[in-house]
């Protein structure tokens, strides 16, 4: 088991622009905020994050996942991928990690093909990506600590570089107080935080949600989007899937809809849409 143990001064760590504790979004249950539009970070020639190119998706079983689908995410930006269930939206996400590859078209991560990747270059691509999912998939014989340390363990960084990271990570996600804590002992929106502070520990350059807030209460959903939005304010790429409808419309990012495989809408500082079939 890795412990904690010893304290290193704070002043070997960078300063913690994510550390600001106001809140910046009201709750949902109190009245909603002005809505004044938040500059966006990414500016209109900041170079691209990710491309869709034409992508088409078939399962083996003959689903059309995805058709025709074109998009262009730039440096810096926070996206949201709505649609209703089956739309398509984890299909796209799944793209990214090369979980799935196209079956027609090109999907370009930081400018790199993805489907042109060999096997063995597969973990490079993923160690430049931050994945959080809706259960969490966090181990649940690991504590906070160890569950993210073991992020950069599998990627072999120096043991003497782990700790100041993890640390770090865990800080971002205001959970420093329960690093020693198993996910047993955490409520589901500290499980979720663990989750966030294990994909951002190797300082990925594009953090996605696959309906991150999918399995926690209104209160916890909000926390967890803004704990998301602060990442995204210091500069990493935003995308992520959702359902949560008051999430989407008080924050007015970049909105993306699906609806059946297709991308129907790509809306700056966009509203929830309700796609009627
Ligand atoms: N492994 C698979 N094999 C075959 N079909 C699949 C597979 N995964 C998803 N599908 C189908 O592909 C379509 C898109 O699914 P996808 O999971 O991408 O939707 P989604 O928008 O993420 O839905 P949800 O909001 O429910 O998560 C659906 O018709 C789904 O049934
Ligand atoms: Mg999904």
């Amino acid at each position: 088991m890795i412990l904690e143990t010893s304290k290193e001064s704070e002043e070997e760590l960078e300063p913690l622009s994510l550390l600001d504790p106001r809140p910046i979004l009201e709750r949902v249950d109190t009245p909603a905020p002005e809505l004044t539009p938040s500059p966006s970070l990414a500016a209109p020639d900041s170079p691209p994050m990710v491309e869709f190119l034409s992508v088409n998706l078939t399962y083996p079983n003959g689903v059309q996942a995805l058709k025709d689908v074109n998009l262009m995410v730039r440096k810096g930006e926070f996206v949201f991928l709505v649609g209703s269930t089956g739309s398509g939206k984890s299909s796209l996400l799944k793209m990214l990690h090369r979980e799935l590859e196209p079956t027609t078209g090109a999907v370009y991560v930081d400018r790199q093909d993805v489907g042109e990747l060999k096997k063995r270059q597969i973990p490079y691509l993923r160690r430049k990506l931050g994945v959080v999912f809706q259960d969490f998939r966090i181990l649940p014989q690991k504590t906070a600590y160890e569950n993210v340390a073991f992020a950069l363990e599998v990627t072999g960084t120096p043991p003497s570089a782990i700790r100041p990271r993890v640390r770090r990570a865990l800080e971002m996600v205001g959970l420093s107080e329960k690093s020693h804590r198993l996910p047993g002992e955490m409520s589901g929106g500290e499980q979720q935080r663990v989750a966030i502070a294990r994909a951002l520990v190797n300082n990925p350059i594009l953090l996605i949600g696959d309906e991150p807030t999918g399995n926690l209460d209104p209160d916890t959903s909000w926390d967890i989007m803004q704990t998301l939005s602060q990442i995204n304010a210091s500069g990493t790429t935003v995308l992520v899937a959702t359902h949560n409808q008051q999430i989407v419309d008080v924050m007015r990012k970049r909105v993306l809809v699906m609806q059946r495989g297709e991308l129907l809408r790509d809306d700056e500082r966009g509203m929830y849409y309700e796609v009627k079939n």
